[in-house]
């Protein structure tokens, strides 16, 4: 500043103070994302020309390997929307009507009442979905959201930006990290407005029964709360139990689902993802929850208009046989990570995985001699053993790992034998 106070820059270019400063609330949250975290354990790894790949085990995008290509009618819907030139214009707020008419048919498949095409909107990926839902129930302070833990940090992200509190109910381990109603019911309070659920999950690798999904539909219509529903992974199940969606009980209680086409036909480049209502009782009409979701998609960006157009072809004409393949991979990818976790004795595995693409493992430090913590462990195998694995502290999960088993089988079993070399190497004698 030009009365001497400020820093040089400005002085010698005789520049007045600068106005801007940055969202300060913004510094705070890259510890509550994946990549954010990912970054971090990533920084100190060295990529050397020694032969040995990185295996990535950290994130949930296995697009890269070939055993997880897309669908060939996917990649044909998507051409054949850019080559017709009839979606190069800016889309509708909501959305295309055609995709959400296919989207509405395609979800109305596993449900007891038909959806229609008024009740998709669609979004840029299932993390926009996410964004907009936390920024409609938004009251700044003064209300709450309650979400899993472990789980998906992205919608604290969001909720806490948008000055909405997050509480945490407790999902159990033993119990195959069903959602403990106890804890539920014990932080909701006159403030809070919806829960999460995320099914199949991430990070548990969950997958629940009709019988466990009507006693979160009851409990949320006691709290007078209704649920949002991340399926983001729908379908991708390949243990005893079948997926089932959380709308069945749309009519118990208001459901939003929130789901994209990134993991089910592994294209999460193309954003293409959906709020839906599952609300036979127009609940979310009536309390004007739905309203407010158009008017925030009127002020926001839109997903891609030919992405939008390929979405009918794209579900019509997938064949079945893609989404075996691809399930059975996952149940082959999965059985291998729990196979080989039970070598590694300073890691516990409460369950296998029934769904997803992911595994939640238990750290015991007791058995390591030099290891700080669930980061100082991941930070380390990365920069050793070219490894990278998701540390708890980013699901609130302190001294857990989150492990993706969604990669090519023999790279999961190298990888998996790394992490097994570097326990060894770091545990106390005599263990
Ligand atoms: C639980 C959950 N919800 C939402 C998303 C975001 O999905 P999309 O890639 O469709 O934006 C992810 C991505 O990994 C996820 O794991």
């Amino acid at each position: 500043m030009e009365d001497g106070t400020s820093d040089g820059a400005a002085a010698t270019t005789g520049v007045a103070a600068w106005n801007f400063a940055p969202n300060e609330a913004l510094l705070g949250l890259t510890g509550l994302s994946v990549r954010g975290v990912l970054g971090k354990v990533k920084a100190g790894m060295v990529v050397e020309d020694d032969g040995r790949p990185v295996v990535p085990l950290g994130h949930g995008d296995p697009s890269e390997f070939p055993c997880f290509r897309t669908a060939p009618e996917a990649v044909d819907a998507v051409a054949a929307a850019l080559r017709s030139g009839e979606h190069n214009s800016y889309s509708t707020s909501v959305g295309l009507e055609p995709a959400r008419r296919s989207i509405s048919q395609y979800l109305s498949r596993d449900l007891p009442y038909e959806l229609s095409a008024d009740d998709v909107y669609l979004t840029s990926g299932c993390a926009q979905a996410i964004e907009i839902v936390c920024s409609v129930l938004a009251r700044h302070g003064a209300n709450n959201i309650l979400l899993p833990r472990p789980g998906y940090l992205f919608y604290e992200a969001r909720a806490v930006f948008n000055g909405m509190e997050a509480r945490y109910f407790d999902l159990v381990p033993d119990r195959g990290w069903e959602v403990d109603l106890d804890s539920l019911q014990a932080i909701a309070d006159g403030n809070t407005v919806a829960m999460v659920i995320v099914n199949p999950g991430n990070p548990c690798g969950n997958v629940y029964t009709y019988e466990h999904l009507a006693k979160v539909a009851d409990t949320a219509r006691k709290l007078g709360i209704f649920v949002v529903a991340d399926e983001v992974y729908a379908h991708l199940t390949f243990g005893e139990k079948k997926f089932v969606p959380m709308g069945v009980f749309g009519s118990v209680v208001p459901v939003l689902t929130l789901g994209s086409i990134s993991k089910r036909w592994v294209v999460p480049g193309w954003r293409l993802g959906w709020i839906v209502t599952n609300d036979p009782n127009g609940v979310l009409h009536r309390t004007k929850v739905v309203d407010s979701i158009k008017s925030y998609l009127d002020i926001s960006a839109d997903p891609p208009t030919f992405v939008q157009g390929a979405i009918p072809q794209l579900i019509e004409n997938t064949k079945q046989e893609f989404f075996d393949q691809t399930v059975e991979i996952l149940r082959q990818t999965a059985d291998i990570c729990w196979e080989k976790l039970k070598g590694i004795s300073c890691i516990t595995c409460p369950s296998k995985p029934e769904g997803s693409m992911f595994v939640m493992v238990k750290l015991d430090l007791s058995c390591l001699q030099d290891i700080k913590d669930d980061m100082d462990f991941c930070c380390r195998l990365a920069k050793e053993e070219l490894v990278v694995v998701l540390p708890g502290c980013a699901v609130g999960y302190k001294n857990w790992l989150r492990i993706t088993f969604a990669i090519a089988p023999s790279s999961l079993e190298d990888g998996l034998d790394r992490l097994k070399s570097f326990c060894v190497r770091h545990s106390k004698p005599n263990m």
